[in-house]
């Protein structure tokens, strides 16, 4: 008996120094100390003994279970430190691998361009006023003076939802719907920034949709040199201190009279280049005094008030002044285009 634990003890001792997991150590454990192990079954088999030989071999199970039982704990404790030690190794961080570099966008050209005419307008007390880009017909056409079947209609290729209702063509019923919430009284004095739509084929110089920021200024007293003075303010804020700008007779039905604004050429000064075409000026904007049919039928009295507009178009501001070639490129989200722009 005496001979069986001792072999039990080098048995399991060996088992223990040879294990590689905690699994298998609790395996050992439970086959060696368990209920079922061999050595409670010395003990259960106790009463078989003789008197004399009973507290020996109970006392040396015991003894014997104890030192496996500490060999097992012992080496629970160096696997465990094993694997932690396992596990750091592979979670080490090789800190002199280079950086995932992190991409940071920028403001768009055009919301760049905007921004800076928004900014340029509110400094000189103009408020931001908003329309619908799905529009009546009345707005964007009848109450600016441009009745059904006039020939002007066709100067804005139009996309309709219904014969009432079409994607506005421009900014300028945003007017409309201001003036009609002033009820007649002055002074009026906004800007309307918006995109709008018309059905053209896509080419380098048009889209079928772009972005307009529409001015509007009624009050007594309001006269053509006050729409010049604001326009000048403008070309030199935008295209610099030394540009000049000229009206040309135009026609817009909104407007009378109405103009076509150039500014002097700031990439030649006015010599004659590419940018004007040799004439050193450049088309920027159309504009006019409001048509006292317009203030009529905003509820505004002609006599009392009068007014100017104007209808800028970002597209062609932000092309102008960053020598953008191709106005497909504001929209086709290219980074190549696009990340030139991320200091504006
Ligand atoms: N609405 C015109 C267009 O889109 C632009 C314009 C011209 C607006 C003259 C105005 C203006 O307010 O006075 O073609």
């Amino acid at each position: 008996m005496q001979e069986k634990l001792q072999h039990l003890k080098e048995e399991a001792i060996h088992a223990i120094n040879e294990v590689k997991s905690s699994k298998k150590l609790n395996e050992i454990r439970v086959s060696y100390l368990g209920k079922k192990g061999p050595i409670t079954e010395v003990l259960r088999g106790m009463g078989k003994l003789s008197k004399e030989e009973r507290p020996k071999i109970g006392a040396l199970a015991n003894v014997v279970r104890e030192e496996i039982a500490n060999k097992i704990s012992l080496k629970q404790q160096q696997l465990e430190e094993e694997e932690v030690m396992k596990k750091l190794a592979n979670e080490t961080v090789d800190v002199t691998l280079p950086g995932r570099p992190i991409l940071q966008g920028g403001t768009h050209p055009l919301t760049a361009v905007t921004e800076e005419i928004e900014d340029l307008f509110l400094s000189m007390g103009y408020s931001i006023a908003e329309g619908p880009e799905v529009e009546s017909d009345y707005y964007n056409f009848e109450a600016l003076n441009i009745p059904k079947a006039h020939p002007a209609r066709d100067m804005q290729d139009t996309f309709y939802i219904d014969e009432e209702t079409l994607l506005r063509t421009h900014t300028s019923p945003v007017q409309i719907r201001t003036l009609e919430q002033f009820e007649g009284k002055g002074p009026v004095k906004i800007i309307c920034p918006g995109r709008v739509y018309r059905r053209d084929s896509d080419d380098a110089t048009h889209s079928h949709q772009f972005a307009q920021i529409e001015g509007l200024v009624v009050d007594e007293n309001i006269r053509m040199s006050d729409l010049k003075g604001t326009l000048e303010v403008f070309a030199k804020a935008m295209f610099g201190e030394e540009r000049e700008i000229r009206l040309r007779p135009s026609f817009f039905p909104f407007t009378e009279p109405s103009v076509e604004v150039d500014v002097s050429c700031f990439k030649c000064g006015g010599a004659g280049c590419n940018v004007c075409k040799g004439t050193g000026w450049i088309e920027v904007l159309g504009a006019g005094m409001v048509h006292p049919n317009v203030l009529k039928m905003a509820g505004f009295d002609p006599v009392k008030y009068q007014g100017f507009a104007f209808g800028i178009g970002q597209e062609r501001i932000a092309m102008l002044k960053y020598g953008i070639d191709d106005i497909r490129h504001f929209y086709t989200n290219d980074l190549r285009f696009l990340s030139q722009f991320k200091q504006l």
